[in-house]
């Protein structure tokens, strides 16, 4: 049986209310770049709050943020292509509204969640260090994700980029 580290057990302490949280749970059913919504954003949360005390940020608020940033209830798998296109660009501020509902969230943790999807989605700029940080995270793990999950990544990487091509022509 793995033993469980230290920075493991600080991690768990801070998250624990959320991992074990009723509605959080939900997300463990819905697909998300072919895997679930609730090991990608364990996975997100756990390699930021790393990176985060490597770096001397936040790691508190990238920890918690970073498990929340895509927390709702959409299933990509059932919605319409423009539903989907829909949900990529705003799932940042759905999230946001979402996690506020059942958690406290400081002005920084926000800010992660609001800005994930920078450059993809324009909802919100980064504007802390920790939300970069998330940012980049989030882009390395999906693609590991997509990669893993067998799908055809270039059909996805075509649809982003026609998405940020839409976003930036404001259409
Ligand atoms: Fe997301
Ligand atoms: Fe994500």
């Amino acid at each position: 049986m793995k033993k469980i580290s230290n920075i493991e057990k600080q991690y768990i302490t801070i998250v624990n209310d959320i991992l074990d949280h009723k509605e959080f749970k939900k997300i463990k059913n819905i697909t998300h770049h072919g895997l679930n919504r609730y090991d990608h954003s364990v996975r997100v949360s756990y390699y930021s709050y790393k990176i985060a005390k490597l770096f001397r940020l936040d790691s508190y608020e990238v920890a918690r943020a970073g498990l929340l940033h895509d927390f709702f209830l959409v299933n990509n798998e059932v919605i319409s292509v423009k539903e989907k296109m829909n949900t990529l660009v705003n799932h940042p501020k759905y999230a946001e509204a979402y996690a506020s509902k059942y958690f406290i969230l400081s002005d920084k943790e926000r800010d992660i969640i609001r800005s994930h999807m920078f450059p993809i989605s324009v909802v919100a700029v980064p504007k802390y260090a920790e939300s970069w940080l998330v940012n980049v995270i989030d882009n390395a793990v999906s693609i590991c994700e997509a990669f893993s999950s067998k799908k055809v990544y270039f059909l996805r990487m075509s649809n982003i980029m026609i998405i940020v091509l839409l976003n930036f022509l404001k259409l």
